[in-house]
């Protein structure tokens, strides 16, 4: 039986007003907590006990996903009193795994959605003899990632997290936030203290002669971190893009949950998802977007790759392209909200306020 701990207590500030209430784990893609994805998966995957470790609004987690059974899995969660960091968080845990030393255990950061083989990083973890292994994938712009060169065995040879430099951008593999860690390795983490993972252990782990080994792999994979990327993956999990045990519904290019109330000549396209409750009126047209519980979308009205929040209320005609409405935020009628704005919880935009030339 493979362990996991799943890294939850992260701000998410990226993802503000979004994560005002909520953390950025428990935001609806798809139609469920994000993290069910990553739980399902990893259940299908053979992991039966997952340790959460959470921090920033740590209390939301347990009342929904309780003990786990609802999903074939035995979860457990510990709560850190200051956020430890990523290494400090999984060091956290550790009294509460069943490992012995020498066992795998799986470790993932609970904002990526991938199509990644489980089994198969472990495997790879197995049969390199490695004391930890990471999945890593390639991206256009590694600067916002850790940057992982390997050598040609797939062995890391160095971890360098955000780099500041253009002299350090030394490769385009970047550490894709799942790693499988011998259990004596995370013992080896100093307790108490915050650690970064990815700042601290990794590279003393390397100074120390420590076998770390990369597992490359192209397949899907997005991290949620930022409001874009977030109505992207969730589009991408009702499209079928992204592989999800836990997607309630035909995969399609829509996602209609129960007691929402659509118009029937309202167009709703790109693997948009309307919430349990909301609304759509006559005319309106949604793509690629998600629309949150309880949310009014009125008639006319012209949403693309935007993310409505709970009870939010959006005016007749308003036109919305790559926004972020934050809950139970009114637009009025025949606004204009463009290119990554974020409209916080609440707040009020009157008819006509905003528009664009
Ligand atoms: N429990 C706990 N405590 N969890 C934490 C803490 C903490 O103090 N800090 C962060 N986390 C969790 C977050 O909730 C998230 O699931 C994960 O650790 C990673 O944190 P992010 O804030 O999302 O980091 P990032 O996206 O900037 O960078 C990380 O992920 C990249 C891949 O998406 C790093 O691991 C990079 O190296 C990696 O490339
Ligand atoms: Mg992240």
């Amino acid at each position: 039986m493979t362990e996991a701990i799943l890294l939850v207590g992260g701000k998410g500030t990226r993802l503000r007003p979004l994560t005002v209430h909520t953390p950025k784990p428990m935001v609806p893609a798809a139609g469920v907590p994000f993290l069910t994805h990553q739980l399902a998966r990893a259940r299908a995957a053979g992991v039966e006990h997952i340790v959460m470790a959470t921090s920033y609004l740590a209390e939301v987690f347990e009342p929904y996903f309780g003990d786990g059974s609802g999903l074939g899995l035995r979860l457990e969660y510990v709560t850190e009193e200051e956020p430890l960091g990523t290494g400090g968080a999984i060091r956290n845990v550790a009294s509460r795994l069943h490992a012995g030393p020498d066992d795998p255990v799986l470790i993932f950061n609970g904002d990526i959605l991938t199509g990644l083989d489980i089994r198969a990083l472990v495997d790879t973890h197995t049969a390199s003899g490695a004391d930890v292994s990471l999945h890593l994938t390639r991206v256009d712009d590694p600067r916002a990632y850790g940057l992982v060169p390997t050598d040609a065995d797939g062995r890391v040879t160095a971890f360098l997290e955000k780099p500041q430099t253009p002299e350090e951008i030394v490769t385009d593999q970047i550490n894709a936030g799942a790693y499988v860690f011998n259990r004596s390795v995370i013992d080896s983490i100093p307790a108490d203290r915050p650690v970064s993972v990815e700042r601290e252990t990794f590279p003393g782990l390397l100074a120390s002669g420590a076998h770390l080994q990369g597992m490359v792999d192209s397949t899907y994979w997005l991290d949620l971190g930022t409001p874009q990327a977030f109505v992207r993956g969730s589009a991408d999990l009702v499209l079928g893009h992204a592989p999800s045990p836990a997607v309630p519904g035909r995969r399609g290019d829509r996602l209609v949950l129960d007691g929402a109330r659509v118009a029937p000549d309202a167009k709703l396209t790109g693997g948009t998802v309307i919430g349990a409750g909301a609304e759509v009126g006559a005319g309106a047209r949604v793509n690629g977007s998600t629309v949150l519980d309880g949310a009014v979308i009125a008639p006319g009205a012209d949403i693309r790759d935007s993310l409505i929040g709970a009870g939010a209320r959006v005016g007749a005609r308003t036109v919305l392209d790559g926004a972020v409405i934050g809950d139970g935020a009114v637009i009025g009628d025949d606004n204009e909200l463009r290119g990554g704005i974020r409209v916080w919880c609440a707040a009020h935009i009157p008819p006509g306020a905003v528009t664009f030339s």
